[in-house]
């Protein structure tokens, strides 16, 4: 067996900031310390922080004056901000530069009496914090339809969520267009994102089966998902090896693995060593099956 694995993969930067944020905030403070939300979409490594004593805030009236709040890569509304600074916690900033920046562009737009679309998942917590910093007055869609359904509108501010599809971005684009005049469109789909996605099509492309690890809740891995399994059906979704039926891959030629931007790396290591070591057991298998027919 052929194991590829994607070029870019695993924990992005913002991920990578978020969590060590978390270990270093554990390690300098004392005290209560929440993470505003689980800290990534990750399972096994909430789980791990979880044993060291730092949970996500199960609600904003359970604070104390002095507790400690992680705000996580996907940052959160202005009101957050507001409710934990009356609440005098300790806020601790891990949003990721990319989401702030899309959270600055929506304030000046909103502030400009532009009406903000965000393109992106409604549910995703992401999305809730970029709405928040307009007063949760957007309009977000996450189809064609949705957008083909609109009215018009004086002046459009368009934003994306970071981990949008970017073919499905460049589709809706140019619907926009046709409902204002006057319309500024910021593509704030993160580079990481995009390294990801295009280096999932290139793999899934060349793979006969392929393994994709990540959270089953995390919106990016399932996009990975989405677009591996457009070229390559034998596509899994896994949050770690240990969950995947080797029976249904051991005999594939070119096995493909990517994985999402809030998967560790220990997490991919782990796949590919399981995947080698397999590999190795088949091929001594075969040696040993040439042997005994001679
Ligand atoms: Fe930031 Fe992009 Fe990761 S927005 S959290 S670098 S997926």
């Amino acid at each position: 067996m052929n194991i590829i694995v994607a070029d870019y993969s695993g924990f992005c930067f913002g991920v990578k900031n978020a969590v060590s944020t978390v270990y270093k905030t554990t390690n300098d403070k004392g005290g209560r310390i929440y993470t505003y939300g689980p800290i990534i979409h990750n399972s096994t490594v909430v789980n791990e922080l979880e044993q060291k004593g730092i949970i996500a805030l199960p609600s904003i009236e359970d604070l104390k004056e002095n507790d400690t709040v992680i705000i996580r890569s996907h940052g959160v509304s202005k009101e957050v901000i507001g409710t934990l600074r009356d609440k005098k916690v300790d806020i601790v900033d891990a949003t990721c530069p990319y989401v702030e920046y899309i959270h600055k562009k929506v304030e000046e737009y909103y502030n400009k009496n532009y009406q903000i679309i965000i393109v992106g998942d409604p549910a995703h917590p992401e999305v809730h914090g970029i709405n928040g910093w307009c007063d949760n007055s957007a309009v977000i869609v996450n189809s064609e339809e949705e957008i083909n359904n609109l009215p018009k509108y004086p002046k459009i501010c368009v934003v994306s969520q970071t981990t949008m599809n970017s073919d499905k971005w460049a589709l809706m684009v140019p619907l926009i267009l046709k409902i204002s005049k006057e319309i500024i469109v910021f593509n704030t789909i993160c580079t990481a994102t995009e390294q990801r996605q295009k280096s999932a099509e290139e793999i899934a492309k060349k793979s006969d089966s392929l393994i994709v690890l990540g959270g089953y809740n995390s919106s990016n891995t399932k996009k990975l998902v989405e677009i591996c399994k457009k070229y390559c059906d034998k596509t899994y979704h896994i949050e770690t090896i240990n969950e995947m039926d080797v029976e249904k891959i051991k005999n594939v030629k070119t096995l493909g693995i990517t994985a999402g931007a809030s998967t560790p790396d220990w997490i991919i290591k782990e796949a590919i060593d399981k995947m080698s070591d397999l590999t190795n057991i088949n091929e001594e298998n075969n040696e040993q099956n040439i042997m005994d027919e001679y």
